[in-house]
């Protein structure tokens, strides 16, 4: 049977990767890597870089693939992203039949961990249940833009008995800081939702291009540093044509109990 290996990257520097994740770099005779395009070719030539660093294994070779690009949501946001899977689960039902053999092991490179808003295993999921290939599969675990965003800050995630909040731009938007959450990690989001935060004493710890030469952090009171940070951004985002960023929220005081 086909065996299909998972492997977290890392988000950015090519050190993140864990000795699990080169053995299992080494073990695969094809690598997969995906191409989102020319605004996001930096991401694909760390993922390169990464194969020309650490494969040793001169049997393994690589495909490169483009993925869709996902469409602007129309009516709902979830019937848009199933779309988008199910043509990104056909390209993985076509790379898995026509570039793997009866037995043999391909790894998908996937940022920073396969478990944090990434949808491949969900998308391999889709793949599998439709029956038309036979697979495998094995999660090698990766370094997240959270751990390098807290690293980066030399910060905990939580303060003393603090719950964590994961959560995304558009949900913070929509839903603001929840009454009980003492830290919350806010991803993907495109629109420096933090502006939309009332409370300005909120303290924030930001970062982009985390763990690439390119890194840039900033933190402090949301009502000092907020209209920098949304400048710094879009300075940024213009020069290089695409940027990654995440940040850490907390409001004033000692957690609630
Ligand atoms: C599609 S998610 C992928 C997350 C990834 N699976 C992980 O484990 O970190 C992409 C989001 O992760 C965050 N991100 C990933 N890498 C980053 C980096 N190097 N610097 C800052 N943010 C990053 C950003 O919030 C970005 O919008």
């Amino acid at each position: 049977m086909r065996k299909l290996l998972v492997i977290g990257i890392g988000a950015g520097n090519p050190e993140h990767m864990t000795v699990q994740a080169i053995n299992g770099l080494n073990q695969a005779d094809v690598l997969f890597i995906p191409d989102k395009g020319a605004r996001k070719s930096d991401l694909a030539e760390l993922r390169r870089q990464i194969c020309d660093r650490f494969v040793t294994n001169p049997k393994s070779r690589r495909v490169e693939f483009d993925v869709p690009v996902r469409a602007e949501p129309t009516s709902s946001y979830r019937v848009t992203v199933d779309d988008w899977h199910e043509a990104i689960a056909e390209i993985y039902e076509g790379l898995i039949r026509d570039e793997l053999d009866e037995n043999g092991c391909g790894a998908f490179l996937i940022w920073g961990d396969p478990s944090l808003y990434d949808s491949a295993l969900r998308i391999l999921e889709r793949v599998g249940l439709k029956g038309n290939v036979g697979f495998k599969l094995e999660v090698i675990p990766g370094i997240t833009a959270i751990q390098a965003l807290a690293a980066s800050h030399a910060t905990a995630l939580n303060r003393m008995g603090d719950c964590i909040l994961v959560t995304t731009g558009r949900r913070l938007i929509e839903e603001g800081l929840p009454a009980n959450v003492g830290s919350t990690v806010v991803m993907l989001d495109g629109k420096c939702a933090f502006n939309t935060l009332t409370d300005q004493d909120v303290f924030i710890q930001w970062g982009a291009y985390l763990g690439t030469p390119d890194e840039i952090i900033l933190s402090g009171r949301l009502g000092d540093v907020g209209a920098e940070i949304e400048k710094v951004r879009e300075e940024n985002r213009r020069k290089k044509g695409w940027i990654m960023d995440i940040y850490l929220l907390r409001k004033p005081g000692k957690p609630e109990e």
